[in-house]
């Protein structure tokens, strides 16, 4: 096996398929273009989409790239071996050109070609399509498989769960793949397959046959020109050639994660691996256009490096240090050359980052400062009572829940944090009272859903709060009133205004926003209560839930109803009950780009304000 650099990969990678008739294109940006329905590029095949679909691409039927993406759904297992949330995707494309054959034989040559990566046969295992009632199990690719010498005890069908690829939202291409499987381990298989022995492989490589459309009913038709989309995770593929036992190891990382650890004053592994992770990602997020924001791809981006500040005061990295700056540079360093975006937007990224930093620690700070007054009242209060409240006796005293619960949803502080002061302060905290609270005042809520969005509300004003509730009542509304092609394709939530994108082909008539404006205030005069839950994506999805996006944190997601009248997906804050909202009206309502409108609108006194004006 050849230890490669990842240049070197990219390289190699790049220069094989060019050899066999592919142009080589450039990475898409992570915010894709034309589609609300992912907030991220997730996968190589995501920019490409239209043409998996049928469109003509100018250069060509075969093409091949190194993508950037992004992934937060696995977000809680970054500090394990293989997970990351940003990674470069090399992929090989044929848009209804070749096929299995030419695929498989293709992957089979550049990973064991002494030429290329020289990677030994016994050490790859790989994965077919057991088949089922929307495709057939893939005898087509296990026979390639066998015909190039890999032994049947090293190939396994799995279902769709494993072996299926797409699409990325909830409609478009997708097919059967087969993936290929890493052997870190020694000796002979002795289980059922790569998923039986967890750690042991690493998934390097996946093809992707698409030759079916998943349509709105999740049913599959197939395409009239069958894809070829293959995926290889630039971090993984680096590990294995570079005889790693960890991504963080590789030369993509190695520098940035020593300087995390040089700069940590306790050691713990996960933490210093989270650091790392989550500030390569947020680099690469402020490269392409993203801030850190309250809503959609900045929210993402928010939580991101805020889950890095947590994880650096974790390590004890004392507050003086910029520990953005100092990982980021090496990040730069690691990259020039490949991604001049980072180059470009130097100065942008580093002062971003430090101003997220700084307002997280504000938060922090104010929500710290309330923790401790409150305890100190507490202390003097049995002290005068002369209860047993007091830390050190003999029971030990707890936080009452509601105090915990109102640090946590008014000053965004974060749960975990709220646990580990108490605790020093000598005082426990009762954690299902703390879920009662919850509970009662977000009627539905779950176990564990707390935590899960622990740390995401801050920057919350009323103004803030009304108009994301009025964003939720716009979304339903227009298209109740328009037709159900309209799609929320972005919003921005000042306390001053709300601001909409959505899609539809032509300017609204003034009896259509008469019409919106009225059923809104309508709604807010009901007096709705507004609730939220934690769901899976299957029981949202189930619930008619909007905002549905692939990408959020985790398989559970935060649902928000309005009364009967709206279901959403969404990270909150918002109103307790839409009279809060006072009134709504829409101050403009313009074109924002071709087949997109934009909404302008007003919520509370200055709403009250206008339509007094009107009359
Ligand atoms: N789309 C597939 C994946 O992301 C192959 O590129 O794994």
């Amino acid at each position: 096996m050849t230890s490669l650099s990842a240049k070197d990969i990219r390289q190699k990678y790049l220069d094989f398929f060019k050899e066999r008739g592919h142009a080589i294109i450039a990475s898409a940006s992570l915010v894709p273009e034309n589609d609300p329905s992912v907030l991220f590029t997730t996968a190589g095949m995501h920019p490409l989409v239209p043409y998996l679909m049928g469109e003509a691409h100018p250069d060509g039927k075969r093409l091949a790239n190194v993508q950037k993406c992004v992934r937060t759904q696995d977000i809680e297992e970054v500090g394990d071996d293989t997970h990351d949330t940003f990674f470069e995707m090399l992929g090989n494309w044929s848009l209804g050109d070749y096929f299995k054959e030419e695929s498989i034989r293709w992957s089979f040559e550049f990973l064991t070609s002494p030429a290329y990566l020289n990677i030994p046969i016994e050490k790859l295992a790989v994965t077919v399509f057991a088949g089922d009632n929307d495709a057939p199990r893939d005898e087509e690719s296990a026979s390639i498989w066998k015909s190039l010498g890999v032994p049947e005890s090293h190939i396994f069908y799995l279902g769709k769960e494993d072996n299926w690829w797409g699409p990325p939202g909830k409609t478009g291409p997708c097919g059967p793949d087969t993936e290929i499987f890493y052997d870190r381990g020694n000796g002979p298989l002795n289980g059922d397959g790569p998923d039986t022995e967890a750690g042991r492989f690493v998934e390097i490589w996946n093809n992707v046959f698409m030759q079916y459309e998943k349509l709105d009913d999740g049913s599959f038709k197939p395409l009239a020109q069958k894809n070829v989309d293959t995926g290889m995770g630039l971090e993984r593929i680096a590990m294995a050639l570079q005889g790693r036992t960890h991504i963080f190891e590789t030369d993509l990382f190695a520098d940035a994660y020593n300087k995390v650890k040089e700069l940590a004053l306790v050691e713990d592994e996960e933490a210093v691996r989270v650091v790392t992770d989550h500030l390569r990602t947020a680099m690469f997020m402020l490269g392409d256009g993203v801030r850190p924001s309250n809503v959609d791809q900045g929210y993402i981006l928010r939580r991101l490096i805020r889950r890095a500040v947590r994880f650096a005061a974790k390590l004890q990295i004392p507050e003086e240090v910029n520990v953005s700056k100092e990982v980021v540079e090496v990040f730069f360093g690691v990259y020039e050359g490949v991604y001049p975006e980072l180059e470009q937007h130097r100065e942008v990224i580093l002062e971003e980052l430090r101003k997220e930093e700084e307002k997280f620690e504000k938060t922090l700070d104010n929500g710290l400062r309330h923790l401790k007054k409150e305890i100190e009242k507490l202390q003097q209060h049995a002290q005068t009572a002369g209860s047993d409240l007091i830390a050190g006796s003999a029971k030990q005293p707890t936080l009452p829940g509601d105090l915990v619960f109102d640090l946590y949803q008014t000053y965004g502080f974060p749960l975990e944090l709220t646990f580990e002061e108490a605790e020093k302060m000598g005082f426990g905290v009762n954690e299902e009272e703390f879920q009662q609270n919850v509970e009662q005042h977000q009627s539905k809520s779950r176990e564990g859903a707390a935590q899960k969005f622990a740390g995401g509300l801050s920057e919350d004003t009323p103004e803030t709060r009304m108009g994301h509730t009025a964003t939720h009542l716009l979304h339903k509304v227009l298209r109740d009133v328009l037709g159900d092609h309209v799609e929320q394709k972005g919003s921005n939530i000042t306390p001053e205004r709300v601001r909409f994108d959505f899609s539809h082909p032509d300017k609204m008539t003034p009896e259509q926003i008469a019409e919106v404006e009225r059923i809104i205030n309508d709604v807010i005069e009901r007096d709705l209560p507004v609730t939220w839950e934690t769901l899976s994506l299957e029981e949202a999805r189930a619930k008619g839930a909007l905002g549905l996006f692939e990408d959020k944190y985790g398989d559970q997601v935060k649902v928000y109803s309005v009364g009967d009248f709206s279901v959403e997906v969404c990270g909150g804050p918002h109103v307790e009950n839409t009279s809060e909202i006072g009134a709504f009206v829409i101050s403009k309502e313009q074109a924002s780009s071709a087949g997109i409108r934009r909404i302008k609108a007003y919520v509370g006194e200055k709403a009250k304000e206008v339509l007094a004006s009107r009359s």
